[in-house]
């Protein structure tokens, strides 16, 4: 959450930072603001709202100074207000700082800054580091002058920033002091600091939050992630922890904190992905709707390569045929909609691999001393390969012992970087908050996984397999089918818009559908949306139906139809109004469902794949006839980087 970048190089810095926060913007949209070097002091520019605000404001003050900083906001601590936005400023405004994370001790901190003197001028966590800066850069300036002694011919004392210059490859005073400073924090942080005595420098700091460093043909980029990278540079760095780096317009330096200094080290470059180039909504009004569109080619994406015809491969997993054999239970530990697609696999691998699997949300995971075995495999679901729950998770697992799996769509994620094993699932760059095709690719990973684990175990043969993996590959055809007649959704879509609340049902495959349409239908319309397994109804949650109460029901063929069906005339007695997702040629459904939104037949093992597609474009149809903002609904961010 929250989205930073630096920029120090020959070209004006605003319309780069503005460009590069454009992109991050999903990270978080409360507020933005960039500071820039503007001759010899820094020009700070904050603005409550989307970065076309702040844009707006930007643009006609004309600012040329070639190094910045810039940020996009996901309220934590502190309204989203103008004095609460990023960058934060020294007291006499010398310096400027962006920061992602969360400042754990930042009360204590603040308490002994204020009595130092220090004026605060938000209400946020983040200004504490600013402060703290400010405060171990004056400490080391004099330490510096009274050992340096640098006079200039005139005998009058030399700024020691110039003598640090002198000396290529040690970390500036400004390091030093962000060093000092990142010492007294507890939380998180990726932060971004500049400074008037130190023109023409960025320097950079990470604990947990993401943030890498690039060097392009005209300067050096730092970003919260590749995105906003994309196109500046063509190889990044991607900061570990505790690691700080120094940039200035031509190259960076990263060190590592050993004790009380700062020691320079290697930069461990990695290659950008092209495809998480910054996306293009092309000729969709919304990346929501182009992103349920793309999912046939991720389906086949994510296929491709994995069957031979005799044997499934996943390479990237990194276990053998006989470390693959002695897994005896799976925990899958996600977020959100990641937790749904896991508790789709649930089903598969214990149907498939008889392998008893446990689905949990992150979250709780880690507080809950759960049961690991060496025998035990931990699989991490992560479009963004950042939540921070996620991580934290992973962290623990490990500790424990387990072997653990990460399932990501991005490359070099923190997921990828902190698993075992990795598979990408190939949905590209997903932009819109709401998640749809990596979902799509998330189900589509964990299928596989359940085949191979089937396959290591024996428990399916060869054959099964091949069939199944037709099936699988067939599954991008039928999304096409349904993408193209999308008729039944719009009108069951105004037939609910001004519903107050909905409830969703479905057993099996289809309960955790009904899980993930309800979730789609609250992030992106506000409207209040229930998930129940069907037969959980009678057992408190169908005091709710009153006339006119849409419940729309996941009914496709499967071995709990019959019971569906009976669950969706509990609810149609009680005056329902009932949209049904179901199978072409069932001729039943008719007579009980208000609405029928038909898919084409899948095997109930693989409905989830077309199944929620209805479901993505109902949740995005009743918000467009809500006037909401499909791409950023309110309150959310795409990467939730704090626990
Ligand atoms: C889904 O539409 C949401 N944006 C959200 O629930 C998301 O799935 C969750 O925050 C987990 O994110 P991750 O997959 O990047 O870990």
């Amino acid at each position: 959450m929250c989205g930073i970048v630096g920029y120090t190089g020959s070209r004006p810095a605003a319309p780069l930072l503005i460009e590069g926060l454009k992109r991050l913007e999903y990270r978080g949209y409360d507020s933005a603001g960039i500071a820039v070097e503007e001759g010899a002091s820094i020009k700070a520019v904050c603005r409550t709202g989307k970065i076309a605000q702040l844009e707006q404001s930007v643009t006609p003050l004309h600012l040329t100074g070639a190094c910045g900083i810039g940020h996009t906001r996901w309220a934590t601590h502190g309204e989203p207000t103008e004095a609460n936005a990023h960058p934060h400023l020294a007291c006499d405004g010398s310096i400027a700082i962006v920061h992602n994370g969360i400042i754990e001790n930042h009360g204590e901190l603040r308490r002994i800054l204020e009595e130092r003197g220090h004026a605060f001028a938000s209400e946020t966590d983040s200004e504490v580091i600013v402060h703290l800066i400010e405060d171990a850069y004056s400490m080391l300036a004099f330490e510096a002058s009274e050992e340096d002694d640098l006079t200039d011919a005139a005998g009058m004392r030399v700024p020691h920033t110039v003598a640090a210059e002198m000396s290529a490859g040690e970390p500036s005073l400004l390091a030093q002091a962000v060093g000092m400073a990142c010492g007294f924090l507890i939380g998180s942080w990726a932060l971004c600091v500049m400074a008037e005595f130190e023109p023409g420098k960025i320097v950079c700091a990470r604990k947990e939050s993401p943030l890498l460093v690039g060097c392009g043909a005209d300067g050096v980029h730092v970003a919260s992630d590749v995105t906003a990278l994309a196109g500046h540079v063509e190889q990044a760095c991607v900061l570990a922890d505790g690691q700080i780096a120094e940039l200035d317009a031509h190259a960076f330096n990263v060190f590592a904190q050993d004790g009380e200094m700062l020691t320079k080290v290697d930069a461990d470059l990695m290659v950008l992905d092209a495809r998480m180039d910054a996306a293009d909504r092309g000729q969709y009004p919304d990346f929501m709707l182009k992103e349920i569109h793309e999912q046939p080619r991720v389906i086949r994406d994510t296929l491709e390569d994995r069957f031979d015809g005799t044997r499934l491969t996943i390479d990237e997993l990194g276990l053998t045929h006989e470390e693959l054999n002695l897994i005896e239970r799976v925990y899958i530990i996600a977020c959100g909609t990641s937790y749904h697609a896991a508790l789709v696999a649930k089903n598969l691998i214990e149907g498939w691999a008889r392998i008893p699997c446990e689905v949990e949300v992150a979250s709780e995971f880690r507080y809950r001393n759960p049961i690991i075995t060496p025998s035990t495999l931990v699989v991490a679901v992560s479009q963004s390969g950042e939540t921070a729950d996620t991580l934290a998770a992973i962290r623990d697992a490990r500790i424990k012992g387990a072997k653990v799996f990460g399932i990501t769509n991005v490359q070099g994620s923190p997921v990828a970087r902190e698993s075992d094993g990795v598979i990408y699932t190939r949905a590209n760059k997903e932009v819109a908050v709401a998640s749809t095709k990596s979902f799509t690719g998330q189900i589509v990973s964990l299928t596989l996984l359940a085949l191979l684990l089937a396959q290591s175990k024996g428990r399916l043969n060869q054959g099964q397999i091949r069939l199944l993996f037709s099936e699988l590959v067939d599954t991008a055809a039928q999304a096409e089918a349904i993408l193209r007649d999308v008729q039944s959704v719009k009108e069951a879509a105004l037939a609910c818009k001004d519903a107050r609340s909905a409830m969703f049902i479905g057993r099996g495959m289809g309960a955790a559908v009904a899980e993930e349409g309800a979730l789609k239908l609250k992030e992106v319309s506000y409207l209040h949306a229930e998930a129940y397994p069907a037969g959980e109804m009678k057992h408190g949650p169908i005091a709710l139906i009153e006339p006119g109460f849409p419940v729309i029901a996941v009914a496709t063929e499967s071995p709990t139809y019959e019971k569906v069906l009976s669950n969706i005339q509990e609810a149609k007695t009680r005056g329902a109004f009932v949209v049904a997702v179901a199978t072409e040629g069932d001729e039943r459904i008719g007579q009980h469902a208000d609405r029928v939104i038909l898919i084409p037949k899948v095997r109930d093992a693989l409905s989830p794949i077309t199944a929620i597609i209805p479901l993505q474009l109902l949740a995005r149809e009743i918000a467009l006839l809500r006037g909401c903002n499909i791409d950023q609904p309110r309150n959310l961010a795409k990467s939730v980087t704090v626990e």
